[in-house]
């Protein structure tokens, strides 16, 4: 057996293998597909202040390779999700992360206060990188200024390890990596969905209601394998990979490009008990390759991109 435990932070993890945030509900709704002590953590949807009802549908669809949604943020807000959610996690054998988004930095830092009670949260996620509120602009997550001031609030609002989740719909996301480290940042999860639209010619209209969407899936890995990659030389905390993850060999490869966990989205959607089944196929491999453990891997890509000696 392979070591497949790895460390993020203060929070050690039994695998690398995490559910990405909005596609597995909050966790334990797919325990019969995928068991909680299969995986190393389950990240939540993304929780708001207050109840969110979603963008107007249709707000999902489905492409060539991967999909669009424009959900924006359904949620019933945080108190719903402390009063009913928290309680059926408290005995979930895996690490919990909650998501949280917010309309300003404020919003952010109130949501970590809450949270910073309770137990049965391991560690925040901060959304700075929703495509899907607020026209599509994304301010926290493509200016480096504004990703540190939302990442100092909510570190100066809880003792647990949190994690910038990062856009892929900027030039340098280094950069912002580099801001949310300053602000205070354990890690950045890099990255959340490109900017896309589909259109249906024949009647003239978009595919979805709010025109613009984001998008998810094996054809976003390319774009998401580079940013996690130019993210872990940006920055000292740990990185976690997120895009088109639909192997055991694309979790290694997100691994030797830089990161020390990885998120699994898109494809549970098609099959939700992928993610539990990722961490034996890790260990095949591992073992396969006289890898005794996953860490010895993080971040051994060669800087010229050939392979080591
Ligand atoms: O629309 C949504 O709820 C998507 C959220 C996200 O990508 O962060």
């Amino acid at each position: 057996m392979a070591d497949l435990s790895v460390e993020l932070a203060s929070l050690a993890l039994r695998n690398p293998i995490l559910s990405a945030s909005g596609t597995f509900g909050h966790g334990l709704e797919m325990e019969h597909f995928s068991p909680p002590h299969t995986m190393g953590g389950l990240v939540s949807k993304t929780v708001t202040l207050r109840p969110r009802p979603g963008n107007t549908a249709p707000r999902i669809h489905e492409t060539e390779a991967g999909f669009l949604n424009s959900i924006g943020l359904e949620n019933r807000g945080i108190g719903a999700y402390l009063r009913d959610v928290l309680p059926r996690v408290a005995d979930a054998d895996t690490r919990i992360f909650t998501n949280i988004g917010g309309e300003e930095a404020g919003e952010f830092a109130e949501l970590a206060s809450m949270l910073d009670e309770r137990d049965e949260v391991d560690a925040l996620e901060v959304n700075l990188s929703c495509p899907n509120v607020g026209g599509g602009r994304l301010p926290f997550s493509t200016d480096p200024a504004l990703a540190e001031r939302v990442m100092r609030g909510v570190r100066e609002a809880t003792d647990k390890p949190v994690f910038a989740k990062l856009s892929p719909n900027v030039t340098r996301i280094g950069e912002i990596a580099r801001g949310a480290e300053a602000g205070g940042a354990d890690g950045v999860t890099a990255v959340n969905t490109l900017l896309g639209m589909a259109v249906d010619w024949r009647h003239r209209k978009p595919r979805i209601a709010s025109v613009q969407a984001g998008y998810s899936g094996t054809g976003i890995k390319p774009v998401a394998l580079r940013c996690a990659w130019e993210c872990a030389r940006a920055v000292d905390v740990p990185v976690i990979g997120c895009g088109g993850v639909g192997s055991a060999e694309d979790v290694l490869e997100f691994v030797v490009a830089g990161c020390s966990a990885v998120q699994v989205g898109t494809a549970a959607f098609s099959d939700p008990a992928l993610p539990g089944t990722l961490a034996e196929h890790l260990d095949d491999l591992l073992e396969a390759e006289g890898v005794a453990s996953v860490r010895e891997l993080v971040g051994s890509l060669d800087r010229e991109g050939r392979a080591p000696a």
